[in-house]
């Protein structure tokens, strides 16, 4: 087995490598002056599995082609299978026409890594909604990980457990907040969220009671605005909660969102390494080496 990264995950690739005590093949990957990729393996891959790694947070388009590129190239040049870990996967909100003309992201994506030689996905914490099972609508083997225990192993230690309630921003955060719950051993409830624009949302809540004077982690697998996060704790502390902590698995941090989340108040902000980010202090690696492990021996 070797590694290979795109430029957006080079050290998680290394951190990979390092764990599962295989190669890491170094990828040069620039820019030629008019903005084409030029791009070369140190070594070829021929008869190995090759796990090429690349997230696709904040520049998804940049590094989806960089990834089709190496993508391609390591089946050209004989590698047994091409295995895509793709800490964060782009594009899976969109995976269904909401309005007439609206183009399916997320099955242009899959069915591009299909056909640019890709045998094999592993993700993590990949956001379903209303694909529940991404193995359905993917023509080849797809992984989708978590790191949801990892988040609540972290809290463990930091929080005061027996006046803890873990919060979901909405109702499709209960498949995360339920794991995390489920490691502290804390009771769990999720709010009512409508969304009225890219960044603006509603939330209501539904069971007061168990907020009021308690402390709050709120769970959610994406912040990108950061505009649930902030609506989520606005409703919390208005319901009376006490300190209030956020986690998620992918601090995409878009625009404002840090402002945003710490001016309501947030005591910490803490996220996986699935984006990189001044938060990203759980590991996913560990949760992917533990997968690739048994491709190893192929
Ligand atoms: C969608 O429902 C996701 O689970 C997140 O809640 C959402 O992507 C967060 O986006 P934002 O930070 O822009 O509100």
């Amino acid at each position: 087995m070797l590694i290979y990264a795109g430029s957006a995950s080079r050290y998680f690739g290394l951190k990979l490598a390092r764990i599962l005590g295989v190669e890491y093949v170094s990828v040069e990957s620039r820019k030629f002056p008019d903005g084409e990729l030029y791009i070369r393996l140190e070594k070829e891959p021929r008869g190995e599995v090759a796990v090429l790694v690349q997230s696709m947070y904040r520049t998804p388009n940049d590094y989806l082609i960089e990834y089709f590129f190496i993508s391609r190239t390591l089946k050209e040049l004989g590698a047994k299978e091409v295995v895509g870990v793709i800490p964060y996967f782009p594009y899976a909100r969109q995976d269904t026409r909401f309005r007439p003309g609206e183009v399916v992201s997320l099955s242009v994506v899959l069915e591009l890594l299909e056909k640019m030689g890709t045998d094999r996905v592993v993700t993590v914490d990949m956001h379903l909604h209303r694909v529940q099972d991404i193995e359905e609508i993917s023509k080849i083997p797809f992984t989708n990980l978590s790191v949801m225990k990892e988040i609540g192993k972290y809290f463990k230690d930091k929080i005061r457990r027996e006046n803890t309630v873990v919060v979901g921003p909405d109702e499709e955060a209960e498949q995360w907040v339920k794991m995390v719950a489920g490691v502290l051993q804390t009771p769990y409830t999720v709010l009512e969220k409508v969304r009225l624009g890219d960044v603006e949302v509603e939330i209501k809540a539904k069971e007061e009671e168990l907020i009021k004077r308690r402390d709050i982690l709120i769970v959610d697998d994406i912040i990108s605005t950061g505009g649930t996060i902030e609506a989520a704790v606005k409703k919390v502390k208005e319901i009376g909660a006490n300190r209030v902590f956020v986690a998620c698995a992918h601090a995409i941090l878009a625009a404002s969102a840090e402002y945003r989340i710490f001016h309501e108040g947030v005591e910490e902000l803490v996220a996986s390494d699935t984006v990189p980010s001044p938060y990203s202090v759980i590991s996913a690696v560990p949760v992917v080496a533990n997968y690739l492990e048994m491709l190893k021996s192929y």
